[in-house]
């Protein structure tokens, strides 16, 4: 069996996408069943989705809320919380997911760099924080106002928009001796270029997933397989 070796003197940069949730039910985005072959992005995740049919773009998160709060962390979010309970700030943790999966398996050094489903937010950037929303929503009515009179839109990072929290995440990339990406495809930027970034800093660099990403060569080891299967005893802490 592979295995990951964890040196003390080692940081470890964590990315997670898609993949690492799909063993607990929740479609990838890019498969043949996935998320974007029933619905286009452009009529649910974009900027000009949520100006034309707000509404249309709730029943879609909503949809996906409630499939979310249905799932259960796999082992491959639980292995993630047990090396960040043995090496505790050494670890760092960024998910392009937008589920809870992570936080539910313990996981504490984490940022979702591509918002939160049990979240919204103001339309405008009036300045007001996130605020929690679990609420399955089948009319606009429903829909909370901001004190600024802006509708409250999905907390969610919908396409040509930036992703959240990137100085934060540049800081521990260019710390990181080790990273570890889980099942991304490498098609959404900035996070496909991660990897590059690490390498350039000198970092080891693995990839565990099924398939080869579409940056499979920017990676130092590529694990094969489920991350539910692979992962369980993968990280040897010295
Ligand atoms: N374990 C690990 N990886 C898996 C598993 C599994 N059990 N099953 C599938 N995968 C891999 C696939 O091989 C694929 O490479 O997960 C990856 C999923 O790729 P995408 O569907 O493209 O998802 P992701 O890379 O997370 O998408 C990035 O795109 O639409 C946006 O904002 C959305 O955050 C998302 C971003």
């Amino acid at each position: 069996m592979e295995h990951i070796r964890v040196a003390p003197e080692d940081r470890v940069f964590v990315l997670t996408g898609a993949g690492i949730s799909a063993e607990s039910g929740l479609p990838t985005f890019r498969a043949e069943d996935g998320l974007w072959a029933g619905h286009r992005v452009d009529d649910v995740c974009t900027p000009d989705a949520w100006r034309r049919d707000p509404a249309g773009v709730w029943a879609f998160y909503s949809a996906r809320r409630a499939q979310g709060e249905q799932a259960k962390p796999n082992p491959a979010h639980r292995t993630l919380a047990e090396l960040e309970e043995r090496i505790c700030n050494r670890f760092f943790l960024c998910t392009q997911n937008v589920d809870d999966l992570h936080e539910r398996a313990g996981t504490k050094r984490l940022v979702h760099m591509h918002g939160e489903l049990a979240k919204a937010r103001c339309e405008n950037a009036c300045g007001r924080k996130p605020v929690e929303d679990h609420m399955v929503y089948t009319s606009l009515d429903a829909v909370g106002r901001c004190a600024c009179g802006g509708r409250m839109r999905p907390h969610i990072v919908f396409f040509g928009e930036i992703p959240l929290e990137m100085e934060h995440i540049e800081r521990e990339i260019a710390r990181a001796s080790l990273m570890v990406v889980v099942g991304t495809s490498g098609s959404v930027y900035p996070a496909a270029s991660f990897v590059h970034w690490a390498r350039e800093g000198g970092a080891r660099t693995v990839y565990i997933g099924p398939e080869r990403p579409l940056n499979a060569h920017a990676f130092t080891q590529i694990v094969v397989g489920k991350a539910g299967e692979v992962m369980p005893g993968l990280f040897v802490v010295e």
